[in-house]
């Protein structure tokens, strides 16, 4: 046998055993060929924001990033994409550095690609976990085909608070709904092969408590205690672990004293040991420097030591780790075993992604011609956009529109807005690629569609980073061609709310009604053609009492993403009957923040949250305490009646499980989905419990007439919380077990756990 069949056997046999190693045989062999440098360099992540098909990066920090990649000093990159930017800067990576590991490239997947799906906050309120499923799981396939193999989503922060900018990007208040959108999320990224090239790696974020920000000022303060942390914070933090999830995100917050990026509570006794996660940690941007701005480290390099002490096992955008882990290992202030550990995490993961065996695997000019824009995934945005919106109110069915025979006027700055629909997170998206409501209702061409903006809409920043436009506070210039036209029609749609930017990071409001001229704009038209129907267009609840009382039809259409304007008027005509419930309280006043249906009774509750006779309960002197419109809440173009909610026992012992039931009838004319919820009250335990929980929902579809019988199994796994001795456990008693069409359902059920 000749040198070169002995060598290509060689080869072919140490390819297979190669194979057959697991993965972490594999991380254990190349970490033991690293310098420390290389380790340190895993660890290490820069953003893009170059161009690497063009001439090499001149001067500054481009000239640094671009000499630690090809000395294996970069271990991610986020914020380059593109399949050409990717690989230019892989190549570097993998062909000029010693090792050639290749490259993690993530990217802020929250709600679509090129493709936009409708913010989460969205995509939440139309429970249905299949649609949301598969929203994810076609946003992945298109940025994999752009090259990336990495995004920072699910976002599952819980929160309570409108003012707080990112409520859009996450599930809302409640846990249960928020822990399953959690999981549909990560099914829907990292599917069920991670190393194929349609799958990507998936980020819980922001660990943790980023949505109970104080005052719901974004970056604020947190401070809250292991009641609320475990029993509302945490749950969709575990469902992530439990689906799979293979990256974490820590949080710019500091939690009851300590920044998230060094709560080793958090990182390493809850995340790394009792939930056993065997991903990474990775920084949110600069978080790991901020903690000098929260006072909680002297300098960079008591930053780098705290963070990694505390399980952030990667640092994006500090250049801290890169800078400051070798001297602190050096001086004995960081042992090595902490070094290799989160190297290791980082390692598998692009072992997992199939990085090893193909560093290019993303990086398929073919596939990503094919994949950007398919018609498969539009199809998917316009679908899980329709099951998005929620009909708040309906008087004297003035919804559906009519197709023929029915004047239309639309008015409002958003109508013919081709860009806010697209929301915030929109980085790869094209501007102006949105279908607006102007042209989607402009489809059913039977109808003469007139328009008037009503309120101009003005550019705040100059075209380029964030076409960023303001809705007008001063200029009613539009306003006489509004009433103009809202006086020769039969229905005024009227598309109102916040642009695409108006929600988000770092947009924090402190009054939550239509901003800008839009509110008198509203009952300027409303005093010359009562017929309005409000359409919604916001990142967030607002504050609405004045339409909720004045105007009939009031449609909740969030950000929608690229089919915006076609699922609106597909709900608006009818062709899709409206089944969305809201994920978040709307509130009557600012004053009533943070709101949320899963309340505390207090010792003082009123008389079932209304007046108790006297001052000394509970309440506002000056508002209500209940929501405008609750969580929960969705109405439909058919009515749906339940019976009083049946239980096969009214004892469950623990262990075993009882049965909940319901029949729901469809008494109207059309055909409708209902979501049928489930809530239980604890009403008494070793802390004080909420006056209900959502434990269950089942999304089902009804003809006209038909009648179902829909059943919850409660087991004691359901009726577990985090007690008053730091345990979960379902502990004996009465429990009360309400079905509804929402959470401000009364009638209730009785049984006892043994
Ligand atoms: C941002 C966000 C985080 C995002 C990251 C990278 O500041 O807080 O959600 O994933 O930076 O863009």
């Amino acid at each position: 046998m000749n040198a070169k069949t002995v060598t290509f056997f060689l080869f072919l046999v140490i390819n297979c055993i190669y194979a057959q190693q697991s993965v972490d045989q594999k991380v254990e062999e190349l970490l033991s060929k690293m310098t420390l440098q290389e380790k340190i360099g895993q660890m290490n992540q820069y953003n893009g924001f170059w161009n690497f098909t063009g001439p090499t990066p001149e001067g500054g920090d481009q000239k640094i990033k671009y000499e630690h990649l090809a000395s294996g000093l970069v271990g991610s990159m986020l914020n380059v994409r593109g399949v050409e930017e990717v690989k230019a800067v892989q190549k570097i990576a993998v062909e000029e550095s010693r090792l050639g590991i290749p490259l993690l490239f993530g990217f802020d997947l929250i709600h679509g690609y090129k493709t936009v799906f409708p913010i989460p906050l969205a995509e939440a309120a139309s429970w249905d976990l299949d649609a949301i499923k598969r929203s994810a799981s076609l946003s992945a396939k298109e940025a994999a085909a752009a090259g990336i193999n990495w995004t920072f989503a699910p976002m599952v922060d819980i929160t309570r608070d409108a003012r707080w900018g990112r409520v859009m990007e996450g599930a809302g208040e409640d846990p249960y709904l928020g822990s399953l959108v959690a999981a549909a999320r990560v099914h829907g990224f990292q599917g069920e092969d991670l190393s194929s090239p349609h799958t990507i790696a998936a980020s819980a974020k922001h660990f943790a408590a980023y949505g109970f920000a104080e005052s719901g000022r974004d970056y604020n303060t947190v401070d809250i205690g292991l009641n609320t942390l475990h029993n509302m914070v945490l749950p969709p933090f575990k469902a992530a672990v439990d689906a799979g999830i293979k990256t974490f995100m820590n949080s710019f917050n500091d939690l009851n004293g300590i920044p998230a990026t060094a709560d080793a509570y958090l990182q390493r006794e809850i995340l790394k040991g009792e939930w056993n996660f065997e991903g990474f940690v990775v920084s949110d941007w600069g978080s790991i420097r901020e903690m000098i701005d929260h006072g909680y480290a002297k300098d960079r390099k008591q930053a780098g030591k705290m963070a990694l002490l505390g399980g952030s096992d990667m640092d994006m955008e500090s250049s801290i780790y890169i800078n400051e882990l070798e001297a602190l290992l050096k001086e004995g202030k960081v042992k090595l075993d902490l070094i290799d550990d989160a190297v290791k995490r980082i390692l598998k993961v692009k072992f997992e992604l199939g990085l090893f065996e193909n560093p290019y695997l993303y990086c398929d000019e073919v596939l990503e011609k094919q994949i950007t824009g398919a018609e498969e995934i539009i199809e998917a945005t316009l679908d899980v956009a329709k099951k998005s919106i929620v009909l708040l109110k309906n008087e004297n069915r003035i919804l559906p529109l009519k197709k023929e025979g029915q004047k239309i006027g639309l008015i409002g700055p958003l109508a013919a807005d081709k860009t806010s629909p697209l929301g915030n997170w929109r980085i790869a998206a094209d501007n102006n690629t949105a279908v607006s409501v102007l042209e989607g209702l402009q489809k059913f061409k039977e109808n003469q569609i007139n328009y008037a903006q009503g309120v101009k809409l003005i550019n705040k920043i100059p075209e380029g980073f964030h076409e960023e436009v303001d809705i007008n506070t001063t200029d009613q210039t539009g306003l006489e061609e509004a009433i103009a036209l809202a006086k020769k029609v039969d229905v005024v749609v009227m598309v109102l709310g916040e642009y695409g930017f108006q929600s988000g990071e770092g947009r924090s409001r402190t009054k939550l009604g239509l901003p800008g001229f839009q509110q008198e704009l509203l009952e300027k038209v409303a005093e010359v053609n009562p017929n309005i129907v409000l359409v919604l267009m916001n990142g967030r609840p607002l504050i609405i009492n004045w339409a909720s009382e004045n105007i009939p039809a009031i449609v909740e259409a969030w950000h929608l993403g690229t089919q915006s304007g076609n699922a609106i008027a597909q709900v608006l005509y009818g062709e899709y009957n409206p089944s969305g419930k809201l994920p978040m309280s709307f509130p009557r006043s600012i004053g009533q923040l943070p709101l949320y249906y899963n309340n505390k009774s207090t010792g003082r509750p009123g008389a079932d949250g209304e007046d108790a006779g006297s001052v000394f309960w509970s309440h506002y002197g000056d508002e209500k305490n209940s929501p405008l419109y609750a969580f929960g809440h969705g109405l439909s173009y058919t009515q749906f009646e339940y019976t009083p909610v049946i239980l096969s026992s009214n004892e469950m012992r623990k262990g075993s499980s009882i049965m909940a039931s319901v029949n729901i009838t469809n008494t109207g004319k059309v055909k409708g989905k209902e979501v049928v919820q489930l809530y239980v009250q604890d009403p008494y335990g070793s802390a004080t419990r909420p006056i209900k929980e959502l434990k269950g929902f089942q999304l089902i579809e009804l003809n006209p007439g038909e009648t179902k019988k829909v059943s919850f199994t409660i087991n004691e796994e359901l009726l577990k919380f985090y007690n008053a001795q730091q345990k979960w456990v379902a502990e004996e008693g009465i429990f009360y077990v309400f079905i509804g069409t929402d959470s401000t359902v009364k009638l209730k059920k009785p049984f006892e756990l043994l």
